[in-house]
């Protein structure tokens, strides 16, 4: 359970809206429910690092966050911070990851998707790897939040793309760069980024219906500023 900061008011349902709108277009999150716990609220998400079996015996999965997998204290989990870039989380992925094949593009799904919704918060302490057997997966999604919601936050992207630090790195240069340097291809990227925008565009009413009993301001203002967002990157 994730109780709301008092310094952030509407995260929980934030999160809630994002996680639910990642999970429709396709997004490997776990389930989110949003609570109100007396006046505080809350996000319910169902743990990713445990399986339980048929007779109900409990498994502890091992988890490992991109700072952690690469040898970055948390102090520097933001590129400037001396923390990890793109390249150091795809280079994990294609070294360690037990099926890069599937995991690089995963991971590049959600790096759109965190620029599409307005998200700056995407540093190395929230994206993780999992451990199940002898697989080193790419794990399910956590902390999304569209972090323009609060205008003193800052624009800054956790990690760059290109040269770009801004969350507003829509350029196709700044994409372009960051493939040649992660040494990805571009047609896949470019492809996976107009079905992106097209998913989300579908899915949004859809998220919006689903939450706005728990907050109208905030689940009437993220749509309008993802759809805009959608309308830039296409
Ligand atoms: N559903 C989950 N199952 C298991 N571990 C999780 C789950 N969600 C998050 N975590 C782990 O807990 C840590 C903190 O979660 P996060 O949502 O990032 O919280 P915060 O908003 O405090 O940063 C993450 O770095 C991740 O390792
Ligand atoms: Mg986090």
């Amino acid at each position: 359970m994730k109780p709301e900061p008092d310094r952030f008011p509407g995260l929980a349902v934030n999160e809630i809206f994002c996680m639910t709108l990642a999970h429709a277009v396709g997004l490997n999150v776990p389930k989110t429910k949003y609570l109100r716990i007396g006046s505080k609220s809350c996000i319910l998400v169902q743990r990713y690092d445990r399986t339980t079996d048929e007779t109900g015996h409990t498994t502890r999965l091992h988890q490992e966050d991109f700072c952690q997998a690469l040898g970055f204290p948390p102090e520097r989990k933001y590129q400037a911070e001396r923390g990890p870039t793109l390249g150091d989380c795809i280079s994990l992925l294609r070294d360690w990851s037990t099926t890069p094949v599937l995991d690089i593009p995963k991971f590049i799904n959600g790096l759109i998707f965190n620029v599409l919704i307005g998200n700056a918060d995407a540093h190395g302490k929230n994206y993780s790897l999992l451990y199940s057997n002898s697989d080193r997966r790419l794990s399910p999604y956590y902390d999304l939040v569209c972090t323009l919601a609060w205008p003193n936050l800052s624009r800054n992207l956790a990690m760059k793309i290109g040269d770009c630090s801004s969350v507003n790195a829509f350029t196709i240069g700044n994409w372009q760069k960051m493939v040649k340097k992660t040494g990805l291809g571009w047609p896949m990227i470019r492809e996976r980024m107009v079905e992106s925008c097209h998913r989300v565009l579908d899915n949004l009413d859809e998220v919006q219906e689903q939450t706005i009993e728990y907050n109208e301001s905030m689940a009437t203002h993220l749509p309008e500023n993802i759809k805009g967002r959608v309308g830039r990157m296409l």
